[in-house]
């Protein structure tokens, strides 16, 4: 899957990680939910470049395809990737779980597409044709992994990952799948899906936190300062270049070093930089 959707394994992977804390939290089956994660989406590899984690900046395949074609491409990585799953003998818990976690979801961008285009006199496009065949989700695990599918694909998207935003992104999702019916038929309930948004956040959060950046240490400025006065003996450029590669890395370090030893014969090296940030 790397190597044929590499979007959707990375995906996949994120909502594994979702999706195990969340059902840790809730006291479901946490080992399980991960591993069906990484098999929810094998259906994408069949028709891997229609899926938006796996297109090209600046190429997209809809572009010439009606609203409904698109939607029937989407909705088949179901169908696919139940084959797929049965194909390679999967256990049927794993398999259950390729349709459950879109349940008979709205494919609302493609339907909002159609409906913008559509001429009423001749054809008024039918949500029913916009939504995945389900069945809903039928466990609790199947429950979070919908949502958290939901949700990675959903903060991937976000300009802005704040804690306040991301908890108002996975407060939204949660709300409109549960008013979508969508966790009708598993036994998640009203304090689990409190609790699933609490784990959510902290997880994103913990994925998307801003660095700052690490004030020099003793060793850096030892090595700012050989590289400063190799500078000043010969009037070159590397300090300033240095000085300009932020956050520090032992890259940038070693090359700088580098740079200055070649020029000076009295500089001594100076061990890496900091490393493992
Ligand atoms: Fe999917
Ligand atoms: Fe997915």
């Amino acid at each position: 899957m790397i190597v044929q959707a590499p979007g959707t394994y990375h995906h996949s992977h994120m909502v594994g990680t979702l999706a195990e804390s969340a059902c840790a939290a809730i006291g479901a089956d946490s080992l399980f939910a991960r591993v069906a994660c990484y098999f929810h989406d094998i259906g994408k590899m069949k028709k891997s470049g229609y899926f938006i984690e796996n297109m090209p900046i600046g190429e997209d395949r809809h572009a010439i395809l009606s609203p409904s074609m698109s939607a029937l491409i989407i909705v088949s990585h179901v169908k696919d990737g139940i084959e797929l799953a049965k194909e390679h003998k999967l256990p049927q818990k794993i398999i259950d779980i390729i349709p459950q976690h879109q349940g008979t979801k709205l494919i609302s961008y493609f339907f909002n597409k159609a409906k913008e285009n559509e001429n009423k006199d001749l054809h008024v496009a039918d949500e029913r044709e916009f939504r995945y065949p389900g069945p809903k989700p039928q466990t609790r695990e199947a429950g979070v992994i919908l949502l958290a599918d939901t949700i990675e694909a959903a903060t991937r998207a976000l300009k802005d990952r704040s804690p306040a935003r991301l908890e108002e992104v996975v407060r939204n999702m949660i709300n409109k799948n549960f008013i979508d019916g969508q966790l009708d038929e598993c036994e998640l309930t009203l304090k689990d899906l409190h609790v699933i948004g609490k784990s959510f956040v902290r997880i994103l959060m913990g994925i998307y936190h801003k660095r700052i950046e690490y004030p020099p240490d003793a060793q850096e400025l030892q090595a700012r300062a050989q590289v400063q006065r190799v500078e000043d003996e010969n009037g070159g450029s590397n300090a300033d270049k240095y000085n300009q590669q932020t956050p520090i890395s032992s890259e940038s370090l070693s090359d700088s070093l580098k740079g200055a030893k070649n020029s000076s014969k009295h500089l001594r090296p100076v061990g890496g930089g900091k490393s493992g940030n």
